[in-house]
């Protein structure tokens, strides 16, 4: 028997339907904030990747799905949404026209991790990017759209909030920091010694209990930002404290992403074991630049779709359509035909083979159908049929020609 690799699921019945009502509550949100779709290929050139993401994040490093085509091109299916829809931003020349772009996007992306609970090789994430605007006001925006997406999916949350700097105040402060880890030098697990070379704000995110401990003195991000970025955390601390957003400040959150520059944010999952991030996102002012666009302010987000699925309360409103069944065999063709004139109008399904009433209902609650219809050897005598509303529990029986 052939499988699905490790880490690719298949999505279907239920979860399908969760994963359509999530797609539909996220789109509406996004549609609302004034944010227009955007699709981009599954397929990109390696390159973009590495020098976006970055070669020292671990997803270029060590999890890109990454191949040579037949035309000879280094290509890899993409590890993140972020980069494709810049790349698409770029090559339409939209960095040239100026102005205020806002795109949303949902799709497939890949990763060679370890897969476990919440944590897979092939993930969906939905995501938001805004270009053109560099007031802190739009990182607050983002901010709120999660926070609707989320509370309009009955999911609770806890919001991580830092400021990673910009160029006036990053490099002093890497120094900093890479003097201080440097005097603990010997007590530092490998990954870290790594880290000091390659991109020295990573050990601030080290998982290793002993590393934490040793940076428990390190300087800190957030007391050595530039007046700028120090004034736009302050203003982005406000604008959430007015719409009654909560967070916490975690100076140690730094993105697995190497893009990002002032505001980092994560929201996280109480309910769901250790991948407890369901979102993540933050401003990445210079990426446009970066990958040779016109210089454009940037920031965004994207949802882990996956990681929500168990945690998405779905509304009884669901429930639609008719669900038929039939008694005795003798209802089976009127049960055909019955369903194929509602299809006319309704979603409507059947099931003819004969049952007792009992199990009839409970296909028809598995299916999430709003009516349940059946009829046997009496309705057919009497020309009527038995329904029920499983939206609101009442059950009547009324003339065929009515239903
Ligand atoms: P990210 O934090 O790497 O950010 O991923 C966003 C979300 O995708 C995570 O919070 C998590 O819920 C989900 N996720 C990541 N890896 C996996 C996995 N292996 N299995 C299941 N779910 C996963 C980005 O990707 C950025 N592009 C976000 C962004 C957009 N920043 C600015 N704009």
């Amino acid at each position: 028997m052939i499988n699905s690799l490790r880490g690719m699921n298949d999505i279907l019945s239920e979860d399908y339907e969760r994963f359509t009502y999530f797609i539909n509550t996220a789109t509406e949100i996004a549609q609302k904030y004034g944010f227009h779709f955007i699709e981009t290929p599954l397929l990109e050139e390696t390159a973009l990747f590495k020098r976006s993401v970055g070669e020292s994040s671990d997803i270029v490093g060590k999890e890109m799905y990454q191949f040579i085509d037949k035309g000879e091109n280094d290509v890899c299916l993409r590890p993140e949404g972020t980069a494709g829809v810049v790349r698409a931003f770029i090559q339409k020349k939209l960095d040239k026209a100026g102005g205020i772009h806002r795109y949303f996007y949902h799709g497939a992306m890949f990763r060679y991790e370890r897969p476990q609970k919440g944590r897979l090789r092939q993930f969906h994430q939905f995501g938001v990017e805004s270009f053109g605007i560099d007031s802190v006001y739009e990182d607050a925006t983002m901010i709120m759209m999660v926070s609707d997406i989320l509370k309009a999916l009955g999911i609770g949350y806890r919001l991580q909030l830092n400021s990673l700097g910009d160029i006036n105040c990053m490099p002093a402060y890497k120094e900093n920091l890479i003097d201080y880890v440097r005097k603990c030098k010997d007590g530092i697990c490998i990954d870290c010694v790594r880290r000091l070379e390659t991109n020295p704000i990573r050990v601030l995110d080290c998982k290793n209990g002993s590393c934490q401990e040793l940076y428990v003195d390190a300087p800190k991000l957030l007391q050595n930002l530039c007046p700028t970025c120090s004034n736009d955390f302050d203003t982005l601390k406000k604008i959430l404290d007015d719409n009654s957003i909560d967070y916490e400040i975690d100076t140690n959150l730094v993105r697995g992403l190497d893009y990002y520059s002032k505001t980092a944010f994560e929201f996280i999952s109480n309910d769901i074991g250790s991948q407890s991030a369901i979102a993540g996102g933050g401003r990445y002012d210079k990426l446009v630049e970066f990958l040779d666009g016109r210089p454009t302010p940037a920031v965004g987000f994207a949802i882990g779709i996956e990681r929500l699925m168990e945690l998405i309360v779905m509304p009884e409103s669901l429930r639609n359509g008719y669900y038929i069944g039939a008694m005795d065999d003798e209802a089976v063709d009127l049960v055909i035909k019955l369903a194929h004139a509602k299809r006319k109008t309704d979603k409507t399904t059947i099931d003819y083979k004969t049952k007792n009433l009992q199990k009839h209902l409970k296909a028809a609650d598995k299916i999430n159908a709003k009516y349940c219809a059946v009829i046997g050897s009496n309705e057919i005598k009497d020309g009527t049929i038995w329904i029920k509303n499983l939206k609101e529990k009442t059950e009547k029986i009324i003339e065929l020609k009515e239903f």
